[in-house]
């Protein structure tokens, strides 16, 4: 790209930004880099977050164990109130979500419960082998628990690229392994592909299996229609795209028809909310995702949840999708004319309908490229072992932002600038 075409493209970026419906959500949000392209690893704080917050830590001081009844939403039920806020990002009924614990903790519930409640189905679970790891030390616990070797009952289906898991590759390890449950990701932590969630689903169903999925990479930034699908359950986690905060508290879904599921773990805060404080011995479920809870909320990890949630519903999850297309568009495109050439690869497929909200750019020298970035003041992530993961979260990036985030790349491979920073030797990265 020369100069002109350059200057065009920048002109191109700034014209959208001001056409852009959702650009005043940037003054929402603190970001703390020039260029923060890492919210699907965690979100920014929002001023909305940061009240809600603040507004949990007001009502401790002022109600104490009042609050319990009296704080708004009262910490009683917030749980369920949270619940009721996400149900429209996941295309759910209020009764079907509730917000508790972490994704990990979340996948052996659902997953140890599911396994319980199989009936005839064969207890084999069917994964993929580009998943986020944690899922498949939940899973192979679980297993491992009711006495299941995982390896001969937790199934992968090969993805064939090292990239994508296509769903005929699904249907192929269903056809081969016997399974009871599907659990697959939504989009792939890695490459960024959507998975067919409509298609797996029904391809479990079809093979007599329950569908589950781990919407951490897509709840936020792609919506979702679980209900209607008749997707069995799901979890997710709240500090990447819903920007929750570090560690915020983890959102599940289980479907209407599975209410009567009994809980692995069993705890107090799973119990119906109107016979709780009974204090029975014996266990009396909620008729609703909310038996999924086990103890206390933890109000201060659930809190900063709802102003976010605020923040989500007011750019609309279908606006958020649309612009988060286009971003990710621009960036590809800007990365097969100006960086194809030192070697980058676009590891994320290219239809608009496979794509979740993140660009897997792909180099040798991925390492050492998103090491040389921070120091232009670009926050990005590398996976191992050639991805620089580029995400750019609608809510606060603009165009103008991926255009400028390119032109960095572009520099620092052109004068070989990475080639000042270590290799990678380990730890954390
Ligand atoms: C797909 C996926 N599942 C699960 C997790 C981790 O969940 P937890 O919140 O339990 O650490 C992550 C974290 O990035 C993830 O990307």
């Amino acid at each position: 790209m020369d100069d002109t075409e350059q200057g065009d493209a920048l002109a191109r970026a700034r014209e959208r930004d001001e056409s852009d419906p959702l650009s005043a959500f940037r003054e929402r949000f603190e970001i703390p880099d020039d260029y923060y392209m890492d919210g699907n690893s965690l979100g920014p704080i929002s001023a909305d977050a940061e009240a809600s917050l603040q507004n949990a830590v007001d009502e401790w001081r002022d109600l104490a164990i009042r609050g319990w009844t009296d704080s708004d939403p009262e910490w009683f039920h917030y749980g369920e109130r949270l619940g009721d806020e996400l149900a429209p990002l996941v295309g759910a009924r209020e009764s079907e979500v509730v917000v508790a614990d972490s994704t990990t903790l979340n996948i052996h519930k659902l997953v140890g419960s599911f396994l319980d409640a199989r009936g005839d189905r064969p207890p084999g679970v069917l994964v993929n082998d580009l998943d986020f790891p944690t899922d498949h030390y939940a899973i192979a616990a679980q297993l491992r628990q009711r006495g299941l070797d995982p390896d001969e009952h937790l199934h992968r289906v090969e993805s064939p690229d090292g990239r994508t898991v296509p769903a005929e590759a699904v249907e192929r390890a269903l056809d081969e392994h016997d399974v009871g449950i599907v659990f697959m990701p939504s989009v792939l932590y890695r490459s960024g592909q959507l998975l067919d969630v409509e298609r797996i689903a029904e391809l479990a169903h079809d093979h007599g299996a329950f569908a589950g999925f781990d919407l951490a990479h897509s709840i936020g930034a792609v919506p979702h229609e679980l209900h209607d699908l008749g997707v069995d359950f799901a979890v997710w986690c709240s500090y990447k795209y819903l920007n929750a905060g570090p560690g915020a508290i983890a959102g599940l879904y289980v479907h209407e028809d599975h209410h009567d599921v009994h809980p692995n773990l069993a705890g107090w805060w799973g119990n119906d909310k109107a016979t709780q404080f009974d204090m029975a011995l014996e266990f009396d479920p909620a008729d609703a995702a909310g038996r999924f809870q086990v103890g206390t909320v933890p109000v201060l990890s659930a809190a900063p949840l709802h102003g976010a949630l605020d923040v989500v519903h007011d750019a609309g999850i279908d606006r958020i999708r649309e612009k988060s297309i286009q971003l990710t568009e621009t960036l590809i495109d800007l990365a097969d004319d100006r960086l194809a050439e030192y070697g980058v690869d676009v590891g994320t497929p290219r239809e608009p309908a496979r794509r979740g909200g993140h660009v897997a750019l792909e180099h040798d020298e991925a390492y050492r490229i998103s090491e040389a970035l921070r120091d232009h003041g670009v926050v990005t992530d590398f996976r191992k072992p050639d991805v620089v993961r580029v995400a750019p979260a609608p809510l606060y990036t603009r165009f103008e932002d991926v255009h400028d985030v390119v032109a960095i790349i572009e520099e620092i491979l052109e004068t070989r600038e990475y080639e000042e920073y270590e290799p990678q030797t380990g730890g954390v990265t």
